[in-house]
C-alpha cells in the first residue's frame, strides 16, 4: 500500500507514522510527504529518511479550487491508497474530499464531535472539561467530521494552560495515529455509512 502524508509545519505526527511504518514492517510504504508550506520543518525529517517530498504552495494559487486541483494532481502522481492529513492546515474543497472519500484520514486534537476547528485546547479548558483527547477520522466535506476510527483520552489537570494540555494530547496522537493508519493499510477497518467497523484481526 502507498501512503501520502500531507503536512503544514512541524510534522511530528508524520514522523511518528514514518518511524512506525519502518519499525513495525507495515504492508505499506510512505510514498511521499507533501507540504503546502515550503518552510515546513517536517520536510527535512522526511527527506533525511529517504521519503520523497513535494511542496504545493497555496500562496501561488488564486483560490481553493485551483490549489486543491494541483494538490490532487501531485498526490495522485504517487498513486496513494491512503492520504494522511497530519497537521495539514488548509480547508479542503468538497470536490477534493469526495475524490479521496474513504481513503483520507485526519487527526484532530479534541474528542469530536466536541470542539471542531481551531483552538481546541483553549476551548476545552475554558469549558471546564475534565478530559480532553484526540480523534482520528475519515475526512468528509465537513471540517473535522467524518467516520471516527479512534479516540483516546487524557485528563485536564488543574492549572493546565493550552500548551500543557496540547503537549499531553500530542503524546497520545503519536501513539494513536500510527495505530489507526496501520489498521487501514492492513485492512482491519471498514467504513459503513457514518461509522467505522473494526474487522477481525490483530489490533
Ligand atoms: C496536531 O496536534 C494535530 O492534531 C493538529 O495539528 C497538530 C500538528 O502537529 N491537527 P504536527 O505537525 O503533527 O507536529
Amino acid at each position: 500500500k502507498h501512503i501520502v502524508i500531507l503536512i503544514s509545519g512541524r510534522g511530528s505526527n508524520m514522523e511518528a507514522i514514518v518511524k512506525a511504518c519502518a519499525a513495525e514492517g507495515w504492508p505499506a510504504r510512505i510514498a511521499a510527504v507533501i507540504s503546502n508550506r515550503p518552510d515546513a520543518a517536517g520536510l527535512q525529517f522526511a527527506a533525511a529518511h529517504g521519503v520523497p517530498t513535494a511542496v504545493v504552495d497555496h500562496k501561488a494559487f488564486p483560490d481553493r479550487e485551483s490549489f486543491d486541483a494541483e494538490l490532487a494532481k501531485v498526490i495522485d502522481g504517487f498513486a496513494p491508497d491512503l492520504v494522511v492529513l497530519a497537521g495539514f492546515m488548509r480547508i479542503l474543497t468538497p470536490g477534493f474530499t469526495r475524490h479521496y472519500e474513504g481513503r483520507m484520514l485526519n487527526i484532530h486534537p479534541s474528542l469530536l464531535p466536541a470542539f471542531p476547528g481551531l483552538h481546541t485546547h483553549e476551548r476545552a479548558i475554558e469549558a471546564g472539561c475534565r478530559f480532553a483527547g484526540a480523534t482520528v477520522h475519515f475526512v468528509t466535506a465537513e471540517l473535522d467530521h467524518g467516520p471516527m476510527v479512534a479516540q483516546a483520552v487524557v485528563p485536564v489537570l488543574d492549572g493546565d494552560d493550552a500548551g500543557a494540555l496540547a503537549g499531553r494530547v500530542l503524546k497520545l496522537e503519536h501513539r494513536m495515529y500510527p495505530a489507526a493508519v496501520r489498521w487501514f493499510v492492513s485492512g482491519q477497518i471498514a467504513v459503513e455509512g457514518s461509522r467505522v467497523r473494526q474487522l477481525a484481526g490483530e489490533s
